[in-house]
């Protein structure tokens, strides 16, 4: 008789729990851990609007930005996020949500988030991957704008274009614009100035200088800075606006 009436006390027992679970899942939208997937790494980012309010984010974490860095969607969004690494390991959390994972080499995973209120959501790295992995950051817009169409460009196209291949590369995770100490140097006062290389020599950052400190980093290496920035895959006419650009930054 008593065994029976542990049997029936554990039975509730389990029953009262799952109960529990499933609750928090349905009122407080709490996941449990399923985030592992069986997609393969990738390293092309990617936005994928499925339908109105459905959407699906390839988020590709690198030293340091995560790719895609800006993304709108609308109040009320559905959004699947899958994360890959192209390099260490990072972390992906979205301030303000239950999003918190990691992106780990040779694997994805995946998150389902629905974005309610309106607002800008941080995603930030919250796992150690460098010198400048405080800097890894982007931003999930959730705003009724998110399907407008884009405005036209503002006039001063050639300026905004540097400062766009600087965004889109990561440079400004490395290099401050405002002066400020950065583990790449700041690109403020840069053109023109003399800069004192590891070897001794001196150089002035003139167009040549920076297209080859762009093309191939280690070349000619800044005095007290490591060799840790990588060559990016930056067309010619993108550096030649990215030294206009640099050119402005007085
Ligand atoms: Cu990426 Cu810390």
């Amino acid at each position: 008789m008593l065994e029976k009436r542990i049997l029936f006390a554990a039975t509730v027992f389990i029953l009262a729990v799952a109960g529990v679970i499933a609750l928090t899942v349905r009122l407080f939208g709490i996941g449990l851990p399923n985030c592992l997937t069986d997609v393969r790494p990738f390293r092309e980012a990617k936005v994928i609007e499925h339908a109105p309010k459905r959407y699906e984010i390839h988020y590709v974490a690198r030293m340091w930005q995560f790719e895609p860095a800006d993304v709108s969607v609308v109040p009320g969004s559905t959004v699947d996020l899958y994360v890959s690494t192209a390099d260490v390991t990072h972390g992906m959390q979205i301030v303000g949500t239950n999003v918190n994972l990691m992106a780990v080499p040779g694997a994805v995973n995946f998150a389902r988030v629905k974005f309610d209120r309106a607002g800008d959501y941080l995603v930030v790295c919250n796992e150690y991957c460098g010198v400048a992995h405080h800097n890894m950051a982007g931003r999930i817009h959730v705003t009724e704008a998110a399907t407008a169409p884009p405005k036209p460009p503002p006039p001063t196209v050639p300026l905004m274009r540097g400062q766009k291949v600087l965004d889109d590369n990561g440079c400004t995770a490395c290099h401050s614009l405002d002066g400020s100490a950065s583990p790449g140097g700041t690109f403020k006062g840069l053109y023109g100035s003399t800069r004192q290389l590891a070897d001794g020599k001196t150089v002035t950052a003139d167009d040549a200088y920076i297209r080859e400190s762009i093309e191939k980093p280690e070349a000619k290496l800044v005095k007290g800075l490591d060799p840790i920035m990588p060559a990016l895959p930056v067309a010619s006419d993108e550096i030649t606006s990215v030294i206009e650009y640099l050119k402005t930054l007085k």
